[in-house]
């Protein structure tokens, strides 16, 4: 397929209208995207934007969240479930703290070495917050690719996901991961839906 992909300027061109007002595509700060990742794994959109205000109010920025107490992020995470995300969530805050100088890493095995962090989140991070030509793909992307190109193939095995990272990677007009990423997420999101 050549690159750009003819899929890729219509899907720009929808998202640019049609995205929604999410609170770190405002910011576009790597400690906010990769927040929003981890909170989003196993959660509704909505409940998502309100737990990431109460976290972004109680730690501002990642060295506030790297010196909280588990204690006081597990109160915070209460509700959301899989209380094992939360601690995972402290642990990788603390490791970028003390081994990344306090900042997101911008590299994939950096950050998939990160407690909770795994192929989708830390593509979602690089694309997203760096802008990095990475895909992403989540269930909603997933299902988006797989009507695009008539995929039958299961994304859950190691061929699956290989194929549906390079249809995605066909996808991104060099520079513009950012935009066609979330754009592929946001229309299985709102309008490709299962
Ligand atoms: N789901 C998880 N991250 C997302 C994003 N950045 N845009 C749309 N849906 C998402």
């Amino acid at each position: 397929m050549p690159n750009p992909s003819p899929h890729s300027a219509p899907l720009l061109e929808w998202f640019a209208q049609a995205r929604r007002d999410l609170p770190w595509r405002a910011t576009l700060d790597p400690y906010h995207v990769w927040l929003s990742e981890v909170l989003l794994q196993q959660t509704q959109m909505e409940r998502g934007v309100a737990y990431f205000q109460r976290f972004v109010a109680r730690f501002p920025d990642l060295a506030s969240l790297a010196e909280a107490d588990e204690q006081d992020v597990l109160k915070l995470w209460e509700g959301l479930g899989y209380y094992g995300r939360a601690r995972n969530l402290l642990k990788a805050a603390r490791i970028m703290a003390a081994e990344h100088g306090g900042r997101v890493p911008d590299d994939h095995a950096a950050l998939r070495a990160l407690p909770g962090v795994g192929g989708y989140t830390a593509g979602a991070v690089l694309s997203i917050a760096y802008n990095r030509d990475v895909p992403a793909v989540d269930a909603n992307a997933e299902r988006v690719l797989a009507r695009l190109h008539d995929v039958e193939q299961s994304p859950r095995d190691a061929k699956g996901k290989r194929l549906f990272a390079r249809l995605a990677q066909e996808l991104i007009p060099p520079g513009r991961a950012r935009e066609i990423n979330q754009a592929v997420m946001e229309l299985g999101a709102l309008v490709c839906l299962p």
